[in-house]
C-alpha cells in the first residue's frame, strides 16, 4: 500500500458545518439547568486585594452565588509539565493570594441563571484595594534574570567578534502582542457524581484532562474534555488558564453545569500573549560575507506569577554556517497578564532580529541580502552536529527571488519610485523546527460500510479532520464521505496537542497504522471460521478500492461484517517518533520577498506583494496548507505593521478590544503568491510531512523592515512599525 495518492486539494469536510453553523464550538453548548459565569477582576495592575463586597451582587436578579477567594476549596496546583502532559497557561491557582499581579486578575467568578445577569451582577460587586508601583512594561522592568538553561556557546563568539573585519551591533524591540482569537476562551462544566465534563476550547483535550485531573486530584478517567471545532487559538489555547478551573468549582459547588464564555476584552488579559522583547545582536563577518561570530541576547517580560522564557534566540545557533555563536535568554517581571506560546513562539521574533541584522550587514558591506545568505548556507545544523533530513533553502531563494523579480532591485535606498510612492524590496529567510510526538488512533470498520477514525488531537481550524479523513480513504480505498472522523474528545485514544506544528507529522502515522491493522484484521478474520473467504491463504486477499479481493470474487466491507455477525471491526495503533531525531536534524525552511510602499505625502505605508517558497516536506493537502501559511503571513504583517497591545503608565491594560487592538483586515491584504516545494521528508514520518502552521509567518517581519528601509532608508528596530517612526527626522 502507497501513499503517492495524498496530496490531494482536498476541501475541509467540516466546511458545511462551519457556514451553516452546525459546528460547535464550547460556548455552544447548553446543559439543562446550565447556570452562567462572569469573571470580576483586578481593575488595576499592582497592589492588594483589601475586600471584596458581594451585597448588592448577591441581591441583584439571577444570582445564585459568587465563587471568590473566601469560598474557594482548596486544590493542587497542576506539576506544569510538557513531558507529563499537564502543562498549564498559568500554575498559581485562582485567588491564591491577595496580591494584585496583574489587571485582568480573577478575583471572583458571579454565577447566575444568564449571561446577563452575571455581567450585570458582576459591575455590582464592590473591590476595596490598595495600589502599588507597577512595573508597566519591559522598558521599566530592568535586566530580569537569565534562563540559564538556554545558553548556548559554540567555539569562541566573543573573540571572533572582536577579530571580525565587519560588525554589526543592533538592538531589536517588539511590542506585546495579543493572539487575538476569534473564538473567546469559553468553559462548560459539569460533574456527574465523581466524574467531571468540560467542553473547553483548547489545543488540547489531552493536556487539559490532564491538568483538571491533576488540580481536582481525580484519575484522568475521570475527567473528560470537550473541543469539537475550536475558532482559532494562535497558542493561547495550548495550555489551561484560571477561568477553567473556577468554572469547574462553581459547577461543583453548585450541583449544576456552568458555562463562561470570557469576556471578549479579558481574552487579552489572563489567556496568554506574545510577550515584548528586547534583543541584541551582535554579528561578525569577513569582507566577503562570511559570517564569523553570532551574538544574540533576548530578554522577554513575564508576569510575576510566572517564569516564562520565549526562547528567541533558540534557532539561531542553526540557521547560517558560523562556528562562533553564543546565545543568551533573560526574563523580567513586569505587572502584565501571563505570556504564552504565540505564532511561532520565540522563533518569529528571534528571526525578525536576525534577519535585520543580516539586512544591516549586507548594506554595510555591500552585498545583495539573498547572496550574503547563500554564502552562509549551512549543510548541517551545527548547533546539534546533525545533517539537515531534507533542507532546500537555497531553491527557496530561488524560486522567491525570481518569482518576486528580485534582479529588478536597485539597491540604493529611495532609489526605485512609482509615482509617489517609494518602493522598498525586502526578502528574509523563513525557518520552525519541525517536532513529532506520540499518538494514538483507532480506525473501526463499521456495519453499515463507513470507516471511523478517532484521535484525541482536535482541529483548530487548520484541516486535521480533512487530513485525517483523506488519509484513512486512501488507504482503504473507503470513499471519503463514506470515513467518519472523531476528534477533539479526551476518552479518544491520545492525540498530540495541535501545537507548535506538529499535529500533522504526529497524527497521520497512527491514523495510517490503525488504518492497515483494521484491514489486517478483516482479512484475518474473513478467512477464519464463519469468514467469507474461510480457509482461503491470506496471501491470496487483496484490500482494494474498501472492497476485500479474492481471485475474481470480492466483498464489501458490509459483507464481511455481516458475514462475520460483527458490528465493527477496530484497531488501535501507537505510534511515536524514533531514533531517527539522532541522526538528524529536522527543520522547516523558506523565503520570503516583500514590497512595501511609501507614501511620505500621505505618510502611508502599505505592503503592496508578498512572494514566498516554503520547503516544508511532502503537502498532505495544498488547499488547506497554503491556507496555513497564508494565514502565516498576514500574522506576520500584523507583527510588522499592527499589533501592540499597549498598556497605561500603571500597567493597565490600553486596548484590549477588537477595536482599538488593530490586527490585519482585508483592506491590508497584498497580493501573496506562494509556491510550497515538494520534497517529503520520508526520515521525519512516512508521510514526509513536516508541518506548516507556523513557518510562513517567521521571515515577515524582518523582511517588512528591510524592506521600509530600503524604500525609505530608514531602519527601523522596533515592531510594529510605526508611521510615527518614519516621520522622526
Ligand atoms: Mo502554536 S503558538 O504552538 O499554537
Amino acid at each position: 500500500m502507497t501513499v503517492e495518492v495524498l496530496n490531494q486539494r482536498t476541501a475541509r469536510i467540516d466546511g458545511e458545518l462551519k457556514v451553516s453553523g452546525g459546528a460547535d464550538y464550547a460556548g455552544d453548548h447548553q446543559l439543562p439547568g446550565m447556570l452562567h459565569g462572569y469573571p470580576v477582576v483586578s481593575p488595576v495592575a499592582s497592589g492588594r486585594l483589601e475586600r471584596l463586597d458581594f451585597d448588592a451582587a448577591m441581591g441583584a436578579p439571577g444570582v445564585v452565588e459568587i465563587i471568590h477567594g473566601g469560598n474557594f476549596p482548596r486544590l493542587n496546583r497542576s506539576p506544569d509539565s510538557m513531558a507529563e502532559e499537564n502543562k498549564v497557561g498559568e500554575v498559581r491557582l485562582p485567588f491564591e493570594d491577595d496580591q494584585l499581579h496583574y489587571h485582568g486578575q480573577y478575583l471572583a467568578l458571579v454565577v447566575a441563571d444568564s449571561f446577563e445577569h452575571a455581567r450585570a451582577a458582576a459591575l455590582l460587586v464592590s473591590i476595596e484595594f490598595s495600589c502599588a508601583p507597577a512595573v508597566a512594561g519591559l522598558s521599566s522592568a530592568g535586566e530580569g534574570r537569565e534562563m540559564d538553561d538556554e545558553a548556548v556557546t559554540l567555539g569562541e563568539p566573543e573573540r571572533a567578534l572582536v577579530a571580525a573585519e565587519v560588525r554589526i551591533d543592533a538592538e531589536y524591540r517588539i511590542a506585546t502582542e495579543a493572539h487575538a482569537v476569534m473564538e473567546t476562551h469559553a468553559t462548560l462544566a459539569s460533574w456527574q457524581d465523581d466524574r467531571l465534563t468540560v467542553y473547553e476550547s483548547t489545543q488540547g483535550v489531552v493536556f487539559h484532562r490532564n491538568a483538571l485531573a491533576q488540580v481536582f486530584a481525580m484519575a484522568p478517567e475521570q475527567v473528560e474534555v470537550i473541543a469539537h471545532y475550536i475558532g482559532s487559538g494562535f497558542g493561547s489555547k495550548l495550555f489551561m488558564w484560571p477561568h477553567s478551573v473556577i468554572t469547574c468549582v462553581a459547577a461543583r459547588r453548585l450541583g449544576r453545569p456552568v458555562r463562561t464564555v470570557l469576556p471578549r476584552q479579558w481574552n487579552f488579559a489572563n489567556t496568554g500573549h506574545r510577550p515584548a522583547s528586547l534583543q541584541r545582536l551582535r554579528l561578525g563577518a569577513d569582507r566577503a560575507g562570511k559570517l564569523q561570530a553570532i551574538l544574540h541576547d533576548a530578554l522577554n517580560e513575564t508576569s510575576p506569577v510566572e517564569a516564562y522564557s520565549d526562547s528567541c534566540a533558540s534557532a539561531t545557533p542553526s540557521m547560517y554556517a558560523c562556528d562562533h555563536v553564543a546565545v543568551t535568554q533573560r526574563i523580567a517581571e513586569v505587572n502584565h497578564g501571563t505570556p504564552t506560546s504565540m505564532r511561532a513562539p520565540g522563533e518569529a521574533s528571534g528571526n525578525f532580529a536576525l534577519e535585520t541584522a543580516l539586512d544591516e550587514l549586507a548594506v554595510e558591506l555591500g552585498v545583495c541580502p539573498v547572496e550574503l545568505r547563500r554564502r552562509n548556507f549551512t549543510a548541517r545544523d551545527l548547533a546539534s552536529g546533525l545533517p539537515w533530513s531534507s533542507n532546500h533553502l537555497l531553491e527557496c531563494f530561488d524560486d522567491a527571488a525570481r518569482r518576486f523579480g528580485w534582479e529588478r532591485r536597485d539597491p540604493v535606498p529611495r532609489s526605485m519610485r512609482d509615482g509617489h510612492e517609494l518602493i522598498g524590496y525586502g526578502m528574509a529567510t523563513q525557518s520552525w523546527s519541525a517536532m513529532r510526538k506520540h499518538c494514538t488512533a483507532r480506525a473501526s470498520f463499521l456495519a453499515d460500510g463507513r470507516l471511523s477514525i478517532a484521535t484525541g488531537t482536535q482541529d483548530i481550524g487548520t484541516g486535521t479532520y480533512t487530513i485525517v479523513a483523506q488519509t484513512a480513504s486512501q488507504l482503504s480505498g473507503v470513499p471519503l464521505d463514506r470515513v467518519e472522523v472523531k476528534l477533539g474528545d479526551s476518552q479518544l485514544p491520545t492525540g498530540p496537542l495541535s501545537g507548535g506544528s506538529m499535529a500533522t507529522a504526529s497524527t497521520l502515522p497512527a491514523v495510517a497504522g490503525a488504518v492497515r491493522e483494521a484491514i489486517a484484521t478483516l482479512e484475518r478474520l474473513s478467512i477464519g471460521e464463519g469468514g467469507r473467504f474461510e480457509g482461503a491463504a491470506s496471501s491470496a486477499l487483496e484490500f482494494r478500492d474498501g472492497r476485500l479481493w479474492h481471485g475474481a470474487e470480492s466483498a464489501s466491507v458490509a459483507e464481511l461484517l455481516q458475514t462475520l455477525e460483527r458490528g465493527s471491526v477496530d484497531a488501535v495503533v501507537s505510534t511515536a517518533p524514533g531514533d531517527e531525531q539522532k541522526r538528524a536534524s529536522f527543520r522547516s525552511f523558506g523565503a520570503v520577498f516583500v514590497e512595501v510602499r511609501w507614501d511620505p505625502g500621505i505618510s502611508r505605508l502599505r505592503v503592496a506583494r508578498v512572494v514566498s517558497t516554503i520547503d516544508g516536506g511532502r503537502m498532505i493537502n495544498p488547499l488547506t496548507a497554503h491556507n496555513q501559511l497564508e494565514g502565516g503571513i498576514v500574522m506576520g504583517l500584523g507583527m510588522a505593521l499592527f499589533e501592540r497591545l499597549e498598556y497605561e503608565r500603571d500597567g493597565r491594560l490600553h486596548n484590549h478590544n477588537f477595536a482599538d487592538y488593530i490586527v490585519p483586515v482585508h483592506a491590508d491584504m497584498p497580493e501573496i503568491e506562494l509556491v510550497t516545494l515538494d520534497y517529503p521528508d520520508l526520515a521525519f514520518n512516512e508521510f514526509g510531512a513536516r508541518g506548516v502552521g507556523e513557518i510562513g509567518l517567521t521571515g515577515v517581519g524582518a523582511a517588512v523592515s528591510n524592506a521600509v528601509f530600503h524604500a525609505t532608508g530608514k531602519r527601523i528596530r522596533e515592531l510594529p512599525i510605526r508611521l510615527e517612526a518614519l516621520l522622526e527626522q
